[in-house]
C-alpha cells in the first residue's frame, strides 16, 4: 500500500466514500466524499504525542475489541497513510474545559477541529470494484453460545490474540482467565453450506485458515491438543493438501462430524461438546479450554450501495455477479467496470492477486485503446414513432437512455456505449418507437411465424434468454434429458425483451402454449431487466383472462444455464398442459385475438376523423 501511495499515477483517497457515478464506459465521473480526519494528513509525523494525552479509551476494533484505543489514533499499524485520525463520535472536543489535550500536545499544530468532509469529483475511463468482505456473525447461532461464552472466540479473534501484533503480542490466552489454553476446538462451517441459518454457499478460505492456525500453534505451542470439527477438508490449493497432511502429522485430531451445541462449565470457564464421528459411527463427548468458530464470509457492508450507484447485478449469494464465470470472470455486466478479490465471490489472497492483475489487464487494454469497441446490438430510437413519453429511460437499467424533453422538443437518446442489449426498452414502448438492433420486432415476429406455421397447436412457443433459460437448454441437450419435442425455442438476449405482441402473435398464430423463461432474479444480466419480464407478464396474465382465453397457458419460469434438468422438466410439464388445450380452443382463441386486433385498429383509423 505503501508502494500504491507513492506511485506518480495513483491518488489514493482513504476514509473516503463513493457519493455518485454518472457516465458510462470510457467516459465515468465519480463524485466521492472525503471524510474529515481532523488531523492534517501532510504534517502529522505519527510522533504519537497527542495519543499519548487522549483521556479517552474506546474498544479497539483492529485488535476485535480486546485491547483499548484512544479517541485519537491510528487505526492498524499498516495503515496508509501512517498518520493519526479523530474519532469525532468518542472526542470529548476542542473545549478547554472538557479537553482539546491533543491540539496542546501537538507540536507541528496538525490537528483541526473543524476541519470538514471534502467533496472530490474526477472523471474516470474504467471503474474497478474491490470492495472485500466481512466475516460472519455467528451470534444467531445460540447453540454455540457465542458472545455468551467468553471462550467461545470467532477466527478473526482466534487470529489477534495469535498475532505478534495483537493485545497480547502473541501470547495466546483465553478471554476468562488470561491463562494459555492447552485443548482448543475449532468448528469448521459456522455460518456457510447451511441452507437453513447463515448463508448456503461455502467460505472457500475457512478450511485452509484454520489448518494455517493449527499448525501455528503445534509450533508455537507443541503441547496444545487441537480438535478440528468438519465436513469435508477442502484443500484444493497449490500446496494446500500438503499443509492439511502436515497439520495431521503435528497431532491435530480431524473428527469429521459437526457439534450440535456447546455447553459451559461455569466453574472452570471450559466448554463442553459432543458430536457424532461420522467416521467412527459414535458420539463422542469432548472438552475444550477454548473454541474457535470458523466462520464463513459474507459481502463487505457497502457493496450494496456500490452496486446501486453502478447499477451492477448480484448473485444470490449477494456479492457482485460477474458478466460470464468463465469466458468474463472479470468483468461486471456494465462495461468498464472490473471486479477485484471478494467482491465478486469470496476468494482467498492468491486468487483475489490473480484477480487484480486480471481487472488491472482488462481495464489496462481499454485505456491503451483510448476506444471502445461496443455490441452491434443496441437499442434505436424510431422518431416517427416516438410520442416522448420516456417509458424507455425508466425502464433501462443501465441509465442508457437520455429522457425526451417534451417542452423543448428533444427526442431521447441512447447512449450506445452505455446501452447493453436487454431489450427492455424495446419490449416496454406501446409506439413501437425504439428498435433493438439484430433483435427487431419483424425479426422476432418473422420467427414466431415460421416456427408456428405448421400445427401450430401441437406446438409450445419458448422464449428463451441467452444467458441462463436457452443456456439451460442447451445443458439439457447436451446431457442428453429426454423431454418431448413439442415447443419451439426463439432466443432472446433477455427475456426483458419479450414484447407483449410477441405472446399474442404466438397465441395469435394458433400456439397452444406460451412459455417466456428468463435468469432467476437476482441472476439477470441486466442487473433489474427481468422485472419488467415479470411485470409485463403478469400484465399478460391479467389481459387474458379479460379476453376470455385462459392464462395458464401462458407461463413463466426462472431456469439458470445450470438447471439443465430444470429445462427438462418443465418441458415434459408443459407438454402435459399442451394435451388439455384442444384444438377448438385454440381455434377460439385465434378468433378472439382477431377480432380484438380489428378493433383496435378500427380505433386508430377513427381518431383523426373524430380530431
Ligand atoms: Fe436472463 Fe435477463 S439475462 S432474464
Amino acid at each position: 500500500m505503501t508502494d500504491v501511495r507513492q506511485h506518480p499515477n495513483i491518488v489514493l483517497l482513504t476514509s473516503s466514500e463513493i457519493e455518485e457515478v454518472s457516465g458510462y464506459v470510457g467516459n465515468f465521473h465519480v463524485r466521492v466524499v472525503k471524510k474529515a480526519r481532523y488531523v492534517i494528513e501532510g504534517d502529522c509525523t505519527a510522533c504519537g504525542d497527542c495519543s499519548k494525552v487522549c483521556p479517552v479509551m474506546v474498544p479497539d476494533e483492529h485488535q476485535e475489541g480486546f485491547s483499548f484505543r484512544k479517541a485519537i489514533h491510528i487505526p492498524f499499524p499498516q495503515a496508509v497513510p501512517s498518520a493519526y485520525v479523530l474519532d469525532m463520535a468518542n472526542c470529548l472536543g476542542n473545549n478547554p474545559i472538557a479537553c482539546g489535550k491533543c491540539f496542546e500536545a501537538c507540536q507541528k499544530k496538525c490537528i483541526n477541529y473543524d476541519m470538514k468532509d471534502e467533496v472530490v469529483e474526477f472523471d474516470a475511463g474504467v471503474v474497478i470494484v474491490a470492495t472485500g468482505m466481512e466475516t460472519y456473525d455467528p451470534t444467531e447461532l445460540e447453540e454455540y453460545g457465542y458472545r455468551k461464552f467468553p471462550n467461545v472466540v470467532t477466527t478473526i479473534e482466534f487470529e489477534r490474540l495469535l498475532s505478534e501484533g495483537g493485545p497480547t503480542e502473541g501470547h495466546l490466552v483465553r478471554p476468562t482467565d488470561m491463562k494459555q489454553p492447552r485443548r482448543i476446538g475449532f468448528i469448521q462451517c459456522v455460518g456457510s453450506r447451511s441452507r437453513k441459518r447463515g448463508n448456503p454457499y461455502c467460505g472457500n478460505i475457512c478450511c485452509m485458515n484454520t489448518v494455517k492456525d493449527t499448525l501455528l500453534l503445534s509450533e508455537h505451542y507443541p503441547d496444545a491438543e487441537c480438535t478440528v470439527f468438519y465436513i469435508d477438508i477442502r484443500a484444493f490449493g497449490k500446496g494446500f493438501e500438503e499443509m492439511f497432511v502436515r497439520s495431521k502429522e503435528a497431532g491435530v485430531r480431524y473428527v469429521r462430524g459437526i457439534p450440535g451445541e456447546i455447553r459451559e462449565d461455569q466453574a472452570t470457564g471450559n466448554l463442553i461438546l459432543s458430536a457424532e464421528n461420522s467416521s467412527t459411527g459414535r458420539v463422542e463427548d469432548f472438552e475444550f479450554d477454548m473454541v474457535v468458530l470458523s466462520t464463513g464470509v459474507v459481502p463487505a457492508r457497502g457493496s450494496e450501495e456500490i452496486r446501486r450507484k453502478l447499477t451492477l447485478s448480484k448473485s444470490p449469494d449477494g456479492f457482485l455477479l460477474e458478466s460470464h464465470p468463465k469466458l468474463k470472470p472479470v468483468d461486471s455486466p456494465t462495461k468498464g467496470v472490473f471486479f477485484a478479490g471478494c467482491a465478486e465471490s469470496p476468494k482467498d489472497v492468491k486468487d483475489s492477486v490473480t484477480q487484480a492483475g486480471a481487472a488491472a489487464s482488462r481495464a489496462g487494454i481499454l485505456l491503451a485503446k483510448g476506444e471502445v469497441k461496443i455490441e452491434a446490438i443496441t437499442s434505436a430510437i424510431v422518431r416517427e414513432n416516438c410520442v416522448m413519453c420516456g417509458a424507455c429511460a425508466k425502464v433501462c437499467p443501465y441509465n442508457a437512455i437520455i429522457p425526451p424533453d417534451k417542452a423543448k422538443g428533444v427526442y431521447p437518446s441512447v447512449i450506445e456505449a452505455a446501452c447493453a442489449g436487454c431489450g427492455t426498452c424495446s419490449a416496454e414502448c406501446r409506439f413501437d418507437a425504439i428498435e433493438m438492433r439484430h433483435f427487431t420486432d419483424e425479426q422476432i415476429m418473422s420467427q414466431i411465424d415460421a416456427l408456428l406455421a405448421e400445427k401450430p397447436e401441437e406446438k409450445i412457443l419458448v422464449f428463451a434468454c441467452n444467458w441462463c433459460s436457452f443456456a439451460g437448454g442447451d445443458g439439457a441437450g447436451t446431457a442428453r434429458l429426454q423431454y418431448p419435442p413439442s415447443q419451439r425455442i426463439i432466443r432472446t438476449m433477455c427475456s426483458g425483451r419479450v414484447d407483449e405482441k410477441f405472446v399474442m402473435r404466438g397465441f395469435e398464430k394458433g400456439a397452444a402454449m406460451v412459455l417466456v423463461s428468463g435468469c432467476h432474479f437476482s441472476d439477470c444480466h441486466y442487473i433489474s431487466a427481468v422485472r419488467w419480464t415479470q411485470k409485463r407478464v403478469e400484465k399478460l396474465w391479467d389481459r387474458l383472462e379479460k379476453l376470455g382465453i385462459r392464462p395458464e397457458r401462458l407461463q413463466l419460469e426462472w431456469i439458470s444455464a445450470a438447471e439443465g434438468v430444470k429445462f427438462a422438466r418443465v418441458m415434459k410439464e408443459l407438454d402435459e398442459m399442451r394435451k388439455t388445450v384442444a384444438p377448438a380452443e385454440v381455434a377460439e382463441t385465434r378468433r378472439i385475438i382477431e377480432e380484438a386486433d380489428r378493433k383496435k385498429a378500427d380505433r386508430k383509423a377513427a381518431k383523426p376523423q373524430a380530431l
